[in-house]
């Protein structure tokens, strides 16, 4: 099971990041990516195999377990294991070895948060929040969580719609960030919109003039070259949009909920089992199948159901024909997949407002 073969490979992988310490940050993100990726993705045969299989869904369906409906997704018709692990581009690395002086927000107990909260209501003058994309054939799901997190923060915060471009993110924030479509890590997203900000859809755009998703028509495309020039005779440099800060959320409930109820989505990461490619509607929580990699998403609200499961309210970037048009519900207050742990956002620079230091 590829669940087993990762965890018989922290043991070494903590040696070496130990070692490693001694040496630059960089080569430690580096050494980390490496072995995460032997680990956790470089399998056999179960990789050739349909991701889709009647099998699991049987046996979702036939849980009394189960707070989740499995089903074929037309999204994954045809796609390998190996496909959808390709997806799962969010690499993991400790928060302090990605920005030794991150912050972690945290807001007091004594906010008071209601029992549902849903920003796509909440804010609904913000036709971003409603979106749903496809990253395509990339494992660029780290560049469009945050996009689509600070896209709708810039209408939230700053009064500004506009659709910012992950394919900026993805070909020019280069190793800083990970590795494009291989893979990247979501806090140095939200690092580059402060330092090198980032242009809209419309100068640099995902989707190409044919409709096909560039990268993506075909599985084997690379990550994009940085051309740093818009296509629609805009200039770059004018395009940008930056944010003052960059942060991460202190992994527990309350703080994430605080912080999406002040300032809107979050980008969130958490482990992609292969039940979760058969996820129709309901209450996701893990079940069978192994581990695919890290997937990265944006956290637009929460509630609980009507037999008490509490939930979060999920964006994915695997199109409106997965799952409940797009969006999903996972378990929460039980850091499900890890759901909990690597929350991460920014706060939008406001073309209108004085800026207080954040
Ligand atoms: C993605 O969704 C669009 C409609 O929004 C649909 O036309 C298209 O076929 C979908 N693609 C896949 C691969 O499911
Ligand atoms: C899946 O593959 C089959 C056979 O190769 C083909 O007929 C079918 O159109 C494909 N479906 C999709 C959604 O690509
Ligand atoms: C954003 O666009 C929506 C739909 O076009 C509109 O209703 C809303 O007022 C706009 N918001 C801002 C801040 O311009
Ligand atoms: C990027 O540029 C190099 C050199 O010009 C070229 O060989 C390569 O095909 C380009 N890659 C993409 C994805 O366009």
């Amino acid at each position: 099971m590829a669940g087993s073969l990762d965890r018989a490979y922290c043991l070494p992988l903590s040696m070496l990041l130990t070692l490693l310490s001694l040496l630059s940050c960089k080569s430690i993100l580096a050494e980390q990516n490496a072995l995460t990726r032997l680990g956790g993705r470089f399998d056999d045969d179960n990789d050739r195999k349909l991701i889709l299989q009647e099998s699991l869904v049987q046996q979702v369906n036939t849980d009394l377990r189960a707070s989740w409906k499995a089903g074929f997704n037309p999204r994954f018709l045809n796609h390998t294991v190996q496909d959808v692990k390709r997806l799962c581009g969010s690499l993991k690395a400790e928060l302090i070895e990605l920005d030794p002086l991150v912050q972690k927000r945290s807001y007091s107990k004594d906010v008071v948060l209601p029992v549902n909260f849903d920003a796509r209501e909440a804010w609904a003058g913000c036709p971003s929040l409603k979106t749903i994309l496809d990253q395509g054939h990339c494992g660029s799901c780290w560049a469009f969580g945050a996009v689509e997190a600070l896209t709708d923060r810039f209408c939230i915060l700053a009064s500004e719609n506009v659709t910012l471009s992950e394919n900026d993110l993805l070909a020019c924030c280069g190793f800083e960030c990970g590795y494009g479509c291989e893979g990247g890590y979501p806090l140095r997203a939200w690092q580059y919109f402060r330092h090198s900000g980032v242009v809209t859809a419309k100068c640099d755009p995902y989707f190409d003039q044919k409709g096909c998703q560039h990268p993506g028509c075909d599985p084997l495309l690379p990550t994009p070259n940085c051309t740093k020039e818009c296509v629609n005779n805009q200039l770059w440099g004018e395009s940008k949009h930056y944010s003052v800060s960059s942060y991460a959320i202190a992994p527990n409930v309350h703080d994430i909920m605080a912080e999406v109820f002040t300032n809107g989505p979050v980008e969130v990461a958490f482990s992609v089992f292969e039940d979760f490619a058969h996820y129709k509607s309901g209450v996701y929580r893990h079940l069978y199948g192994n581990y695919l990699g890290g997937h990265a998403v944006k956290l637009v609200g929460w509630g609980t159901t009507e037999d008490g499961l509490d939930y979060w309210i999920i964006a994915n970037s695997w199109n409106r024909s997965w799952g409940e048009d797009g969006f999903f519900k996972i378990l929460r207050g039980v850091n499900e997949c890890g759901i909990e742990g690597e929350a991460v956002a920014g706060i939008p620079f406001n073309r209108y407002a004085r800026h207080s230091a954040e």
